[in-house]
């Protein structure tokens, strides 16, 4: 088992969460997917910087936009790119996480993309692969999705370049979300101001106050003035027991329909990390308006896993010649 390095200054080698990880890296990602982003969106087809590499795509939970992201972001990068099929896998004969990820990293790569429905499972994995490869958190749990963040801080910036005195909206299950959690350190650590948590008391985590986060119940009151009103699915699939009467009372009172936004500021970006449920937590009307940048979210996805997948890797290798040099007496290319 290796030191784990999480998102700081020049060891950015795994990127697990954003939580502790400081504005200068943040915005390094950022920029640097703002120089992929010719790649990302087709006008130049192709880069080598991955190439040779190997990028191993492990989810244990569906996706359908990060996973397919991280392997065009991968593909985009010149990387050969794993698959692997979790349903078909031998996990279903009671193979365990870390033999799967031995039996994986024995064939020899360089990156684990990784979801998992367990908070932690990722951590786990970057605790025990071999040292030298380069572990992505693609959503744990409940706990954490921070590519997610990043794409979304992503494409506010390219709408609203200040984070400064910027008040946004987050709106519904946020205890079950693990974007609600990266996307309010992503956000706070960027900059910006006002961070709005709208939702039932039912769905709000107890600590959220603690993180400098304003708790609304009332969604007029949530959205009002708002720069940027993000919403969440009902994740029904980790709700335990009644948290709500039904979805349609849930709409009644906190889905987002166009009179609903107009409470927000007129120009205010409408995001939704996806998959939506229109009609419960979403009006069809707000999700293809003219506010709506949820396509582009996706969109932007790509250059953002291609800022993160080259920084990673590269910080892996550096790493692993600098412990190989080490091994070898030499610290800094200086025989001692
Ligand atoms: N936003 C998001 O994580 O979507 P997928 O579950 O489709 O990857």
């Amino acid at each position: 088992m290796h030191e784990i390095q999480y998102t700081d200054g020049g060891e950015f080698r795994h990127f697990l969460s954003v939580e502790g990880a400081k504005e200068p890296l943040l915005t390094a990602i950022l920029d640097s997917a703002e120089r992929f982003s010719d790649v990302a969106e087709r006008r130049v087809k192709k880069l080598p910087t991955l190439n040779g590499k190997v990028v191993v795509n492990l989810f244990f939970e569906p996706s359908t936009r990060t996973q397919n992201s991280f392997e065009l972001a991968a593909k985009r990068l010149s990387a050969d790119v794993l698959n692997t099929n979790i349903k078909t896998s031998s996990t279903t004969k009671g193979e365990t996480l870390r033999d799967t990820i031995m039996t994986i990293a024995a064939m020899q790569c360089d990156c684990f993309v990784v979801r998992h429905g367990s908070a932690g499972a990722v951590q786990y994995v970057a605790e025990h692969a071999p040292a030298g490869i380069a572990v992505v958190n693609a959503g744990d749990g409940r706990h954490s999705h921070p590519t997610q963040a990043m794409l979304d801080a992503f494409t506010i910036r390219r709408h609203k370049p200040q984070f400064e005195g910027m008040k946004v909206a987050i709106v519904g299950d946020i205890l079950h979300s693990r974007v609600a959690r990266s996307e309010i350190h992503a956000l706070k650590t960027l900059g910006v101001s006002q961070i709005n948590a709208v939702a039932p008391l039912t769905l709000i985590p107890r600590d959220i106050e603690a993180l400098g986060v304003e708790v609304h119940t009332d969604i007029k009151t949530g959205l009002q003035d708002c720069d940027v009103v993000m919403m969440l699915r009902l994740q029904k699939e980790r709700m335990n027991g009644s948290l709500l009467p039904s979805e349609t009372d849930y709409y009644q009172q906190y889905g987002v329909d166009q009179a609903r936004l107009n409470y927000a500021k007129p120009d205010a970006l409408v995001m939704h990390p996806g998959p939506m449920n229109r009609g419960v937590e979403i009006s069809s009307e707000v999700a293809d308006g003219p506010q709506s940048v949820i396509w582009e979210q996706v969109k932007n996805g790509v250059a953002v896993r291609m800022a993160v997948l080259s920084m990673t890797i590269a910080n892996q290798q550096q790493w692993l010649h600098e412990q190989q040099l080490k091994a070898k007496g030499h610290i800094g290319g200086v025989m001692i």
